[in-house]
């Protein structure tokens, strides 16, 4: 397909346009589909064998998104592409989402170095936010990474965005999040010391959990 754009289909494009367009819009959010339920999948079998091994689970919780098209237009405004299938496959990483919520810190280094030394997984990108939390607290390992998808005719490299983080990690970013996203507010300096303040008690929390584990184990 050349660059069709879907703004027009927004704006009330010709029904040619408008079917071509969504038809491939939909075949592409299908592929993230399938790439992410690939991950998902990885993470479910990794748990199994680690609960067979171990006798419990590293992974507490899995949750997968698909960007909505309204947050994918809002992106490749602020990146200054067009709104076409290629400049979202060229240029967001994060359509397919995946978030593996562990229940003790070591299990996220375990989880991500276990995926990564699968040989079909390519990783394309690391941010390491729990070695080097971002300035208002926040932690997690993000990856973006390369997992194919085989299709009758075809194999297809797809970019899956994974985040990794304890329950701690997870309850201080769900909860951020929703004081961020209230209406008509913004945060005073007062407030962003308080999270932050939040942030270093869950560190602390994960910290403690982990040495427990330690102990146990021993
Ligand atoms: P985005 O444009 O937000 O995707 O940023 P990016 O491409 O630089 O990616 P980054 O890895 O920094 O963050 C991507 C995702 O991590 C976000 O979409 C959120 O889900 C999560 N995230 C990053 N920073 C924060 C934060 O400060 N608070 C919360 N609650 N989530 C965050
Ligand atoms: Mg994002």
């Amino acid at each position: 397909m050349k660059e069709k754009d879907f703004s027009r289909i927004l704006a009330g494009g010709d029904l040619a346009a408008l079917q071509a367009s969504s038809h491939n819009f939909l075949r592409l959010m299908a592929y993230y589909q399938c790439a992410m339920m690939e991950i998902e999948t990885k993470f479910n079998v990794l748990n199994q064998e680690f609960s067979l091994q171990f006798d419990r689970n590293p992974i507490s919780g899995i949750k997968t998104r698909l960007k909505n098209p309204v947050s994918i237009k809002e992106k490749l405004d602020r990146k200054g592409k067009p709104l076409t299938v290629e400049a979202i496959e060229e240029t967001l990483n994060d359509v397919a989402g995946i978030r593996v919520v562990c229940s003790f810190l070591d299990d996220v280094y375990l989880l991500a170095d276990a995926l990564l030394k699968q040989d079909d997984i390519t990783l394309l990108e690391k941010k390491d936010y729990i070695q080097n939390p971002k300035p208002n607290g926040y932690r997690s390992l993000h990856l973006i990474v390369s997992v194919p998808i085989f299709l009758a005719n075809e194999k297809r490299p797809m970019r899956v965005e994974i985040q990794l983080r304890t329950i701690a990690m997870d309850c201080w970013a769900s909860l951020e999040h929703q004081l961020k996203y209230k209406k008509d507010f913004a945060f005073t300096q007062e407030m962003m010391d308080e999270l932050y303040t939040c942030a270093r008690l869950s560190t602390e929390l994960d910290d403690k959990m982990n040495t427990l584990r330690k102990i146990a184990r021993d």
